[in-house]
């Protein structure tokens, strides 16, 4: 037997010394990150060889615990940081690499191109109609969303208890603003500090509150019309309508116009387009009638273009507004406005 007491652990000092002389190697000999990343967690980790060796503080006289304690945290100093030199060590050895190797082909196409973007229905609707009447000289405006009650109802001659100006039935945001109802407001500001003659069209977003189901949504889109000039009349606007439902729905697509009442014109019409599907014979989408109504119209109100400071006895005009989605509704069969709102890629992607 020798004196040596071989039951007895080995003492902590001489646990580290281990760990201190043969980290450096091990981290020198891991050749990539991940292999680093491994012989740290050996070091480190839960079931590391420092951990076990910290395992025998708990057994030290408390007098020699502050000693190994300061030992231990030296030591652990010193792996992170031989670990992070090793690091820098091995990235700038692959970035040197890759930068001595070929260089990259930047005109190569790539594996997966990323799918292409296409216009939503409403937008290939109103382009289409914006194209139309650009072609028959109209310019196009725009026109804010948040708009004072004075250009959204009082200029165009709404009385001020007008069911459509009720709390009910629009949005109020604050300071006599709210959501326009309708695209109508550009009438308004393009004619404020402005004189005759005006031809635009104005395509935009309106609001109301409408409770949604298959046929409302209380946000949806417009097509504002406006012309004025010298002696324009009703036969300007038939002409100028008829010609855009030719455009729209092919030739020999006739309209018919039914008396109607707009507070900014009159006198006012709406306008039915012989329905494409059955050609008048009368089917489940015009319900039999033989006509799909498509927009509101009439001669501009005298007392429109006085609060706008133009003098009705010189200048006449004409305007109309459609509802886009409703358009887009029957030239694709759509039987569902939300559809068009619900961004459902199955639905979409149909329009590509
Ligand atoms: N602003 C009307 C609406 O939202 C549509 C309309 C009707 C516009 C007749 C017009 C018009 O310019 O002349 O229901």
């Amino acid at each position: 037997m020798s004196d040596a007491r071989p039951s007895e652990a080995p003492s902590l000092p001489a646990a580290l010394e281990a760990i201190g002389e043969t980290f450096p190697a091990r981290f020198r000999a891991a050749s990539s990150e991940a292999l680093l990343r491994e012989e740290k967690a050996k070091l480190l980790g839960k079931k590391g060889d420092l951990t076990a060796a910290l395992k025998i503080m708990g057994s030290l006289p408390p007098a020699d615990r502050k000693a190994a304690g300061e030992l231990v945290n030296g030591l652990k100093a010193a792996i992170e940081k031989a670990f992070d030199e090793r690091l820098g060590a091995i990235e700038a050895e692959a970035l040197a690499k890759e930068l001595a190797g070929p260089a990259y082909d930047l005109t190569l196409p790539s594996r997966a191109p990323a799918p292409r973007g296409h216009k939503h229905p409403i937008g290939i609707v109103r382009d289409e109609i914006v194209d139309i009447f650009r072609s028959l000289g109209f310019a196009v405006h725009d026109g804010p969303e948040v708009e004072l009650e004075e250009y959204n109802f009082t200029k165009l001659g709404f009385p001020p208890d007008h069911p459509a100006t009720d709390m009910q039935d629009s949005f109020w945001t604050t300071g006599g603003h709210l959501l326009r109802t309708h695209t109508s407001n550009v009438q308004i500001r393009a004619m404020l500090g402005k004189q005759p003659p005006f031809a635009f069209v104005a395509p935009g977003t309106v609001y109301r509150r409408d409770d949604e189901d298959a046929t409302h949504l209380p946000q949806f889109n417009q097509l504002e019309g406006f012309l004025v000039d010298k002696r324009v009349s009703f036969a300007h606007l038939r002409g100028v309508l008829a010609e855009f439902a030719e455009r729209l729905y092919g030739p020999g697509t006739t309209i018919r116009l039914r008396p109607s009442y707009f507070p900014f014109v009159e006198p006012g019409a709406e306008v039915d387009v012989r329905c494409v599907f059955c050609k008048g014979k009368g089917c489940p989408t015009c319900k039999g009638t033989g006509f799909i109504e498509i927009l509101g119209c009439g001669l501009i109100h005298p007392v429109v273009f006085e609060h706008c400071g133009i003098d009705p006895q010189e200048w006449t005009g004409f305007a109309f507004g459609m509802g886009l989605e409703r358009i887009a509704l029957l030239r694709y069969g759509i039987e569902d406005i939300r559809l068009l709102v619900e961004n459902d890629p199955r639905f979409l992607s149909q329009f590509r």
